[in-house]
């Protein structure tokens, strides 16, 4: 049987906060109870579908703008804006 992975440490509008290994940036978004974007009417956007089709779950990660989080695992050190 394996050991369980080390909890992952990112990140999130400067907040620290720590996901099981292997989740992806939106689910990260949504444990630290975010949202990922703002519409152009400035209405709040939330993963819709969950596989990099509907682009709803756009934020800035490490500097990369647009990035689909629910595609991204996280990665320790992560750092992620939503609202960008
Ligand atoms: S949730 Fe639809 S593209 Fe990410």
């Amino acid at each position: 049987m394996n050991a369980p992975s080390p909890p992952i440490r990112l990140r999130i509008d400067d907040r620290e906060i720590s996901v099981v290994a292997g989740s992806s940036v939106a689910a990260a978004i949504a444990h630290a109870g975010g949202t990922a974007r703002d519409s152009c009417g400035g209405q709040r956007r939330a993963p819709v579908c969950g596989m990099g089709v509907c682009f709803e779950c756009r934020a800035t990660v490490d500097g990369r703008a647009q990035q689909r989080t629910c595609l991204l695992p996280v990665a320790e050190g992560m750092e992620v804006r939503t609202h960008g």
